[in-house]
């Protein structure tokens, strides 16, 4: 229909007679001279038509934004003053000759401009018409030229691309399952996959040696900017490789990409022990390009008349950790307020503060409401530990160390970008040496990375001390985002056993739920290793997006339907009854 995308024409097109396709994005009248602006996937152009084609001026009259258009025309100069230096066709317009009304458009809901202030359940509803705009073009272009990079660089590796089923058990990756009801096996579910991890497993156990998927997950958990219940993973897995070779891989695939996509050199990633992120970060995702950190005073906090502090200083599981940051006492009671009532949510119950006036004055050169419970010896090994200076100030969380990590750790970022101290656009970095377990309230063990991970010790080691056991996992965190994460993964039946053991899997239930990873493993079951990276949230940080629904073309909200079709939704009584059914509906309140 067309010879030209309505996008890509520029000056050396002046004087081609030429036929575009597209949306009208705008129409101008301007006195006797109509204006179309014209629109299609590689961006727009100015089309004008004069009264002289009488009907083609006419037609031209009664289009409206968003009508779907084929034109022919004369490509010209744009006359002088006129040129758009914003627009990429900018330099030039065509003369509209004919033009033929390929369908009509209703009034869009919203306009389809670069900003346009609506809200996101509107833009879902008529997610057909948001992706029209020429910022989600963007996007999805990118998100396409990344997948695209991402396999060329993989496939050049020698890495297979293998499909694996969507029907499948329950892969435990820590998530609910979605469940699809099994109309052939009254009463049995299948799960979709949270992960490909087991059948990719198996894979290396066949040979394929490197295997690599885009692949679609499913999990049903509570949806956050960087959540999504089905989202895309870029999954990986290799044999007779370990975490050195696996980072490498991995390592060297972001680097290209970004320097081929984004001209970004992003240079060697540094490497941190999970324990140091926790301590100096309150994370396991630390954003490396704010430069604060969390400073542990437990040891200064044990004799204070202060029961706050001496409480959770003297306790195991507590902690005590102060957060200095340079320049702070300008801040107001207003804001230490507002980032009290911020701690909050992570379940602090205060914000100490010490801003930090005179060093040499420790009598009145500290003002706080604590001081006068720490006394001066307290304060002058303080601000020395924190190389405390004149101007600054130093805020405390004193609870359980989970507490006070997860909320100094918040703090730490929401600091970061309130007063933006950022020191650097990207800071990417490798967490390391995880532990194996986590334990729960009762004691009882959960797998941190997943339960198919290698522990960095043999399996007696392992049974003496499961709690202080580290994984051969590693995580790729990128601007405070985990971007990735895998392990070397147990080989050996044994350990396996050993591993679902500890996590109080009965014998009986490893050979019903994972009999089948047990039997492979009895097979000649390689070393191997993988790893995967969440690809749209590496979309997200790659075009600055806020929220991964942003580079998802149909995303679901955040109660994790989606509004433009309206799922979930009621199925047929016949249907229930072929799958063996019955809805129990809750009963309606009185
Ligand atoms: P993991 O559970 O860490 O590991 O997931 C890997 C990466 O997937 C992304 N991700 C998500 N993205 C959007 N929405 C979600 N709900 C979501 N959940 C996870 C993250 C994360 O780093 N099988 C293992 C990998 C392996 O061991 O090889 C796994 O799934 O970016
Ligand atoms: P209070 O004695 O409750 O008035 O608290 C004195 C100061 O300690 C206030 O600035 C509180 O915000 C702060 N504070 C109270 N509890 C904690 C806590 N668990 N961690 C850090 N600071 C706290």
């Amino acid at each position: 229909m067309r010879t030209h995308y309505c996008g890509q024409l520029t000056a050396k097109h002046i004087g081609q007679e030429i036929t575009l396709t597209g949306w009208v994005h705008r129409r101008r009248d301007h006195g006797g001279v109509i204006f179309l602006d014209v629109r299609d996937v590689k961006g727009r152009v100015q089309v004008v038509f004069d009264p002289d084609r009488e009907q083609s001026f006419a037609t031209a009259d009664k289009v409206r934004n968003e009508y779907v258009i084929a034109i022919k025309g004369l490509v010209r100069a744009r006359p002088e003053g006129t040129v758009n230096s914003e627009l990429a066709t900018g330099a030039v317009e065509v003369l509209g000759k004919e033009i033929e009304v390929l369908n009509a458009a209703m009034t869009p809901p919203f306009p389809l401009d670069d900003y346009s202030p609506v809200g996101e359940d509107v833009r879902l509803k008529y997610r057909f018409l948001d992706l029209r705009r020429q910022e989600m073009q963007e996007k999805l272009v990118l998100r396409s030229r990344i997948t695209t990079s991402i396999r060329r660089s993989l496939e050049q590796q020698g890495f297979l691309d293998i499909e694996t089923p969507i029907l499948t058990r329950a892969t435990p990756e820590g998530a609910r399952d979605y469940l699809v009801p099994s109309r052939t096996h009254q009463g049995e579910f299948f799960a979709l996959p949270q992960s490909p991890q087991l059948f990719k497993q198996l894979l290396m156990v066949s040979g394929f040696d490197r295997y690599y998927q885009i692949a679609r997950c499913f999990r049903d958990e509570d949806l956050r900017a960087d959540r999504q219940p089905e989202f895309t993973q870029i999954d990986i897995e290799t044999s007779f490789l370990d975490e050195e070779g696996v980072m490498q891989i991995a390592e060297t695939m972001i680097r290209e990409l970004f320097e081929q996509v984004l001209s970004v050199d992003l240079g060697q990633f540094p490497r941190m022990p999970f324990s140091e992120a926790m301590e100096s970060y309150g994370s396991d995702k630390p954003d490396l390009r704010i430069p604060l950190k969390l400073v542990t005073v437990d040891d200064l906090m044990l004799a204070v008349d202060f029961k706050v502090f001496s409480a959770p200083a003297a306790d195991a599981k507590g902690r005590v950790a102060a957060l200095l940051l340079p320049g702070g006492a300008e801040l107001s009671r207003k804001q230490i307020d507002d980032y009290t009532k911020f701690v909050g949510i992570y379940g602090a119950k205060g914000l100490a503060y010490i801003k930090v006036n005179d060093v040499s004055d420790l009598e009145n050169g500290l003002q706080s409401p604590i001081v006068k419970f720490l006394g001066a010896e307290v304060c002058q090994q303080l601000i020395q530990r924190l190389g405390a200076n004149n101007g600054d100030l130093i805020f405390f969380g004193a609870d359980k160390t989970s507490v006070v990590n997860e909320s100094l750790g918040a703090l730490r970022c929401k600091l970061g970008a309130d007063l933006d101290l950022y020191q650097s656009q990207w800071a990417p970095l490798w967490v390391v040496d995880f532990p194996m377990f986590e334990a729960d309230e009762k004691g009882r063990l959960a797998a941190l990375h997943h339960p198919f991970t290698a522990p960095s010790c043999s399996t007696s080691e392992l049974q003496a001390n499961a709690a202080g056991a580290l994984s051969r996992a590693y995580d790729m965190v990128l601007n405070g985002t985990e971007l990735g994460g895998g392990s070397v993964r147990i080989h050996d039946e044994k350990m396996q056993q050993v591993v679902f053991d500890l996590l109080g899997i009965s014998s009986a239930e490893q050979e019903e739920k994972f009999g089948f990873l047990l039997n492979a493993l009895r097979y000649g079951a390689p070393p191997h290793a993988g790893l995967a990276f969440g690809l749209d949230r590496l979309v997200m940080l790659m075009t600055g997006a806020t929220s991964i629904r942003e580079v998802i073309a149909f995303p679901k909200t955040q109660s994790a339907a989606c509004v433009m079709t309206e799922a979930p939704g009621e199925v047929s009584n016949a249907q229930l009854q072929e799958l063996h059914i019955r809805v129990r509906k809750p009963v309606a309140a009185e």
